[in-house]
């Protein structure tokens, strides 16, 4: 039997990011990004900044996603969007925006976890890919959180593990703007590693009880290096920057893929499944591929476009919602801190 199309919107803009996407059920028909390239000087994202941006952005990208999805807004079921965790600033942009299309076209809104859906995001339609069955570990890698989660269902996520410190994109960020790279740093630091020795030089992997884990220690432990090292030779950033990068993004990942082993040990759940920008990067991926394969783990890792914040990963999340009927008021109000 044919299914009827269910159109849903999908707004994200927790960050830097103005995001919109369209999906048919989990299908994704166009998934749009701006980037705001102005935080790139500042080194980091400067909040203020962020939500005047979205505010120029979130029509045209809207409009965009919109067209490539060839919909028209009439034909939209639902107006799904990020209601946090995020800058509260760039939320608010998404949050009225959003309000604004549902009051407009009489359709429900739904407010969505950021982090939720970046698991979420693994059960975007892609074909030949198989989607994870419950329960599974879910571990979310951004440049905000650090999390390993027991994943029950679509909505029901418990955090078993959290960073103390530091997010692991963070600690990628950080490492990288010491090394005089652009930010976000853990995309270069990635591509510059796979010419270096991961082996060359190495920092602490700190002990932190649980799945908890800590950042902090070895993002010190590494500028602190650094500053040793050019006390002695000045251009000892440039002449070794594949070997650093190599051996950072090496101790930065054991920290998590540590406690990833211990949890898939001690739950006996063998299906791991992973999300946020840092899940772009190489090493995990590879790391999960070899589990795949030597331990007969069932990893999943969702495709690139669907790593760093994006709207088609709230677009899916909305989607399991509107499934649900679990609408948000218009009355709601989205917050920087949010539980799931
Ligand atoms: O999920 P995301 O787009 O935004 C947040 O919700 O925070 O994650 C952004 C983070 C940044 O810290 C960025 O440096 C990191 O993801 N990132 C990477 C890679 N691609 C993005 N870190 C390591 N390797 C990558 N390939
Ligand atoms: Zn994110």
């Amino acid at each position: 039997m044919k299914q009827e199309p269910c159109y849903i919107l999908g707004i994200e803009s927790s960050c830097d990011d103005t995001a919109a996407a369209v999906l048919n059920h989990n299908k994704v028909l166009s998934n749009c990004i701006t980037n705001q390239e102005i935080h790139n000087q500042y080194g980091g994202v400067v909040p203020e900044l962020a939500s005047r941006a979205h505010q120029a952005n979130i029509i045209p990208v809207v409009d965009k996603a919109l067209k490539q999805a060839s919909i028209k807004q009439n034909d939209l079921s639902a107006v799904a969007y990020t209601n946090g965790p995020g800058l509260l600033g760039s939320l608010l942009v998404g949050e009225s925006f959003a309000k604004s299309i549902a009051m407009g076209l009489n359709i429900p809104l739904i407010g969505v976890n950021h982090m939720q859906a970046h698991i979420l995001a693994n059960f975007i339609d892609q074909k030949e890919i198989e989607i994870p069955k419950f329960p599974f570990i879910g571990v979310n890698l951004s440049g905000g959180h650090t999390q390993i989660l027991i994943v029950k269902n679509y909505f029901e996520m418990e955090i078993i593990g959290t960073t103390l410190d530091d997010a692991i994109g963070e600690a990628f960020d950080k490492c990288g703007k010491k090394m005089g790279l652009d930010y976000p740093s853990g995309p270069i630091i990635d591509k510059i590693s796979k010419l270096g020795n991961p082996n060359k030089f190495s920092f602490p992997v700190p002990k932190v009880d649980g799945y908890n884990v800590s950042y902090s220690g070895c993002k010190t432990a590494f500028i602190n290096f650094l500053e040793k090292e050019k006390k002695k030779n000045l251009k000892f950033i440039d002449e070794n920057i594949s070997d650093l990068c190599s051996s950072i993004q090496s101790n930065l990942i054991k920290v998590i893929t540590q406690k990833i082993e211990a949890a898939v040990k001690k739950t006996g759940i063998n299906c791991v499944v992973i999300g946020g920008g840092v899940s772009a990067n190489t090493k995990i991926r590879e790391f999960l591929k070899e589990k795949n394969e030597s331990e007969n783990w069932k990893t999943h890792i969702p495709p690139i476009e669907y790593t760093t914040d994006n709207a088609a990963m709230i677009g899916v999340a909305g989607y399991f919602k509107w499934k649900n009927k679990k609408f948000s008021a218009l009355s709601s109000v989205a917050k920087s801190r949010i539980k799931f």
